[in-house]
């Protein structure tokens, strides 16, 4: 069971523990809904140790990686080196509403805290999506408690798709598929299920292509 982790300082100390907290490749709900995008500007909230930052740099996108946590963000950086790629990191509590340039693509992967201020990044977020951008939010759900394997056990860091599909509507989107979506997960107990949210939403305007 995983403990809940606040601050950046914990999630320094987190990230400290072990060489990959997360893995080296994308998750796979990135790689399944992002890998037909045409690559444009990325912001990768959250971006941890950048694994889908990493990834969505090398299929062509200028990606800028969002995080609080220094620790993870020298891990980013030292991973995206050894992989030959450019990311930007900027380190930023997304809590306050940092000055970000306007992108293509917003990402928010398993970016775990209670609704307030959950609710702000997404606002946050969403005014940061170009016309015809994409924004992809990822997370642990809130049936993931009763159905699924790992994650926060704290409901209330656990999202529902309504809410969020309904915020991200309240800010100009259309939301394309709001969720919940089953992960494979190799546990020492042997593969397991996670049930994880899973919201895909985009700005109307001309199309980039
Ligand atoms: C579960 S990890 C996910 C990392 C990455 N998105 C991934 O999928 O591999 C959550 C990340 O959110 C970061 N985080 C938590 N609260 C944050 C905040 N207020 N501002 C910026 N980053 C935050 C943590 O440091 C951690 O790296």
């Amino acid at each position: 069971v995983r403990e809940v982790v606040v601050d950046a300082q914990e999630w320094d100390e987190r990230y400290r523990e072990k060489e990959l907290v997360w893995s080296a490749g994308p998750n796979v709900f990135v790689e399944e809904e992002l890998a037909d995008l045409p690559p444009g500007r990325a912001l990768d909230l959250a971006a941890g140790e950048g694994r889908n930052a990493i990834w969505l740099a090398e299929r062509g996108w200028e990606v800028e990686a969002v995080e609080f946590s220094p620790v993870a963000i020298d891990k980013g950086r030292a991973l995206a080196e050894r992989r030959g790629v450019d990311v930007t990191w900027t380190e930023a509590d997304l809590t306050l509403d940092p000055a970000l340039e306007p992108a293509d693509l917003v990402l928010i992967a398993y970016l775990q805290m209670s609704w307030d201020p959950f609710n702000g990044v997404l606002a946050h977020a969403t005014s940061l999506l170009k016309p015809c951008g994409v924004l992809l939010v990822i997370a642990h759900a809130r049936r993931n408690l009763e159905y699924g394997y790992g994650g926060p056990q704290d409901p209330a860091l656990l999202p529902e798709p309504e809410p969020v599909a309904a915020l991200l509507t309240d800010g100009g989107l259309v939301v394309d598929r709001a969720g919940e979506v089953v992960r494979r997960v190799e546990s020492d107990e042997g593969t397991r299920e996670a049930v994880d949210l899973l919201v895909r939403a985009h700005r109307p305007g001309m199309s980039r292509v």
